[in-house]
């Protein structure tokens, strides 16, 4: 299995180009089930996680092309073969659960493995569930020792209003996805306002669906007969760009950051500006200037869009660990999401935790450390951290990291990081490694 090595090298400079959005990609690539003609999809990451999309729209019974780079994926999807999903994929990856909606939609029955429990937090699918139902699917959770299936019959989906008691982002798309197709408008209050839900909509509606409001505390949904084949390109991973916003801050360096839409990372903004750090929009990107000056702690809350992402709350927390002064953050929107304290405290963070608080000491001298990356995010907060320990820190379980950072070593040596990745003579990564995350 392959390592990431990362050894301190001074402050990162230069640019660096962020890509596609893997959250925003992986709900495209799902409704492109809805209809039979051909669709196309732009500024595709090349990542693990859009490979096991693709497996899994191959599933249903969908013709995938990937141009030689990866970047462009066609998917004509002419007839639905089955309207079951394998287990192996949704283990693989629990945002497989997208894929529910359009099939539903397209088919009128969907039988979708049980996602189940992440590391970072149980995971429920009750608000998927709560949606579909609205719309007049019935609905049956199946549990046994295998994990168990949600199945569900609705062959005349009716559009509904609803109201989600908690923001989620695959609830909302999944929704919106059946509810393209259904008879009638659905109207969901407190829906998910991620500019993933908004570049949803958008291809939606080049395919032909009627949706309103995506981005606000209320989407409009008139169902239509039919949709047809659409092209699109997908929107820069906001995530992304805000871990090399972090790169920047953490080695106290100077970067810019291309291909990406500052008001996608306003939070992330306001609490690096908050640190001390200096920004600027600058063609063709953001400029992170964190090459002077003295650093301050600060608190951060994970919310919903638009508040701060929990996405960032790792990578952000390293950063934190290395300023003068104690931070307060606290994760409201998964209850584990604090897996890397152990392991940033290994490398001497100081960072205490309970419940869903930590406290950040600060001022931490990071030395470097064998260490495992415990899922995706928190994978690229020990990067960030490695990127100023003293010291060589040694990262083993990187699996995760490819699930959504395409080349994260080759983007951040181009920054003059002094990182590489290792194979250790173990099994060759792949799929069937992927722990399911986020
Ligand atoms: C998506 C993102 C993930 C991000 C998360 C929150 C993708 C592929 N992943 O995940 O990177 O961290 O949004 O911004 O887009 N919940 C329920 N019942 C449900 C659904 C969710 O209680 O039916 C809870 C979850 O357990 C979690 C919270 O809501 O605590 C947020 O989940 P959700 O917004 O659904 O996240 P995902 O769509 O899984």
């Amino acid at each position: 299995m392959s390592k990431i090595i990362v050894r301190k090298a001074g402050p990162l400079s230069g640019q660096v180009i962020t890509g596609g959005s893997k959250n925003a990609v992986l709900p495209l690539l799902a409704a492109t089930l809805l209809t039979e003609d051909p669709c196309v999809l732009d500024g595709v990451p090349n990542l693990k996680d859009v490979e096991v999309m693709c497996r899994l729209l191959r599933s249903f019974g969908a013709e995938v092309e990937q141009d030689e780079g990866g970047r462009r994926i066609t998917v004509r999807a002419k007839t639905i073969s089955t309207s079951e999903a394998p287990h192996d994929l949704v283990k693989a990856m629990r945002a497989s659960i997208v894929a529910m909606g359009p099939i539903l939609g397209r088919c009128g029955e969907a039988v979708v493995p049980l996602p189940g429990g992440c590391a970072i937090g149980d995971r429920p699918i009750d608000l998927h569930v709560k949606g579909f139902v609205a719309l007049g699917a019935d609905v049956e959770v199946v549990t046994d020792e295998g994990g168990g299936c949600v199945r569900a019959d609705g062959r005349a989906l009716k559009g509904a209003e609803m109201y989600l008691d908690f923001a989620s982002v695959g609830a909302t798309e999944n929704i919106m996805m059946a509810a393209a197709l259904a008879e009638g408008t659905t109207v969901i209050e407190n829906p998910a306002q991620e500019p993933e839900i908004v570049d949803l909509a958008n291809f939606l509606n080049k395919m032909g669906a009627r949706i309103r409001g995506a981005g606000t505390d209320t989407i409009r949904i008139e169902g239509v007969e039919r949709l047809h084949g659409a092209e699109h390109c997908v929107i820069p991973d906001r995530i992304e760009a805000a871990t090399f916003m972090l790169a920047a801050a953490i080695t106290r360096g100077n970067v810019l950051v291309e291909n990406m839409l500052p008001n996608h990372v306003v939070p992330i903004m306001a609490k690096l500006r908050e640190c001390g750090v200096q920004l600027s929009e600058e063609e063709p990107g953001l400029r992170v200037d964190a090459s002077g000056g003295f650093f301050r702690a600060t608190d951060i809350k994970t919310l919903p869009y638009p508040g701060f992402p929990t996405d960032i709350q790792p990578q952000f927390m390293a950063f934190l660990s290395t300023v003068q002064g104690p931070s307060n953050i606290v994760e409201t929107v998964f209850e584990n999401r604090f897996m890397h304290i152990d392991e940033l405290n290994r490398m001497g963070a100081g960072i205490l935790a309970e419940g869903r608080s930590a406290i950040v000491r600060g001022g931490a001298s990071l030395t470097g450390a064998q260490v495992r990356a415990t899922d995706l995010r928190a994978g690229a907060a020990l990067v960030l951290a490695g990127l100023v320990a003293e010291g060589e820190t040694v990262i083993s379980d990187v699996y995760h990291i490819d699930r959504g950072y395409e080349d994260l070593v080759g983007k951040m040596a181009g920054l003059g990081a002094d990182i590489r990745r290792v194979k250790n003579g173990g099994p060759v990564d792949s799929v069937d490694r992927l722990v399911f995350a986020e």
